[in-house]
């Protein structure tokens, strides 16, 4: 063998050896950003969880419990319903396309559509409890006079819309390709900040509950203002670590040719 011909097998062997330690080192860094992903996927169920429960523990325990007839009691039915639905439902729904990568994009898209319409019906459950609160109160109590308030009919507003556009942009089988794309970066923002807008409308609302339920107490610190802070440093916790996975790139799922594809193709 010549000694030209013999060099370019060595510089392709070479070439082949560097592809090599390229796509391992690749695969290692995708491994381990899975296994960053799943570790912080799996503390913020965790915290969810724990909101959940310590939420229904306070309105249990010191808040009276639930019942269907009694407004002091109807309303605590609001607060656990918006945790549930707006909070981990929410954070679920709007990882789920990370969380499931390997899965086929429109098995996603019919995931994060029913978790939204369960969402609606917790939130339509959960106003209908607090307006009854208000208006079968003796005496009645006014409504939509609170900041927490306020701000809580907007994030259901923007919640409702963007509802009717994924539903319009993504499930309508008549929407072109071209539109879809173009609405999806807005979908994207709008709901990163509906999710925004229902943990400060939560932490507003635990403030002024607590607020009510203890008034000057409060300062003493007993056990249900502790629980109720810890509530709230959970909550702020498991809203950080949710927005870091979803606006994270490491984290993104590999986008193919079903980009912009209806739920219903
Ligand atoms: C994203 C979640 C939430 C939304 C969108 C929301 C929305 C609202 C709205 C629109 C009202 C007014 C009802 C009326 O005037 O009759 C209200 C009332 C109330 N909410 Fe929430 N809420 C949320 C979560 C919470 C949480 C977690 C608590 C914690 C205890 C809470 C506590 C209250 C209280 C005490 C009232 C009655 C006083 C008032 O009108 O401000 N809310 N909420």
């Amino acid at each position: 063998m010549s000694s030209a011909s013999e060099s370019s097998v060595d510089e392709e062997r070479a070439q082949s050896s560097s592809l090599l330690r390229n796509s391992t080192m690749e695969a290692q860094a995708d491994h381990s950003k899975t296994k960053r992903y799943n570790t912080i996927y799996t503390t913020v169920t965790v915290l969810g969880v724990a909101l959940i429960i310590l939420t229904f523990f306070w309105l249990s325990h010191f808040l009276g419990g639930f019942s269907l007839s009694t407004p002091s009691t109807e309303f605590n039915w609001h607060p656990l319903l918006m945790i549930i639905g707006m909070i981990f439902l929410y954070s679920q729904s709007i990882l789920v396309y990370r969380t499931g990568r390997n899965v086929p994009k429109f098995k996603l898209k019919l995931i994060h559509a029913i978790i939204h319409i369960v969402i609606f019906v917790l939130v339509i459950l959960a106003q209908k409890a607090v307006f009854d609160s208000h208006n079968y109160a003796k005496p009645p109590i006014p409504n939509l006079y609170s900041l927490h308030s306020w701000v809580g009919v907007l994030t259901v507003l923007l919640f409702v819309c963007q509802l009717l556009l994924g539903f319009t942009s993504f499930l309508y089988p008549g929407a072109s390709k071209n539109f879809r794309a173009c609405i999806l970066p807005y979908h994207v923002v709008i709901g990163y900040s509906g999710f925004i807008m229902a943990l400060i409308t939560s932490a507003l609302g635990f403030m002024e509950k607590v607020i009510f339920s203890l008034s000057n107490q409060y300062q003493q610190l007993p056990a249900s203002g502790v629980l109720v802070n810890l509530i709230g440093v959970i909550l702020v916790i498991f809203g950080l670590l949710t927005i870091h996975l979803v606006t994270n790139n490491d984290y993104k799922r590999e986008e193919g040719s079903e980009e912009g594809v209806a739920l219903s193709e």
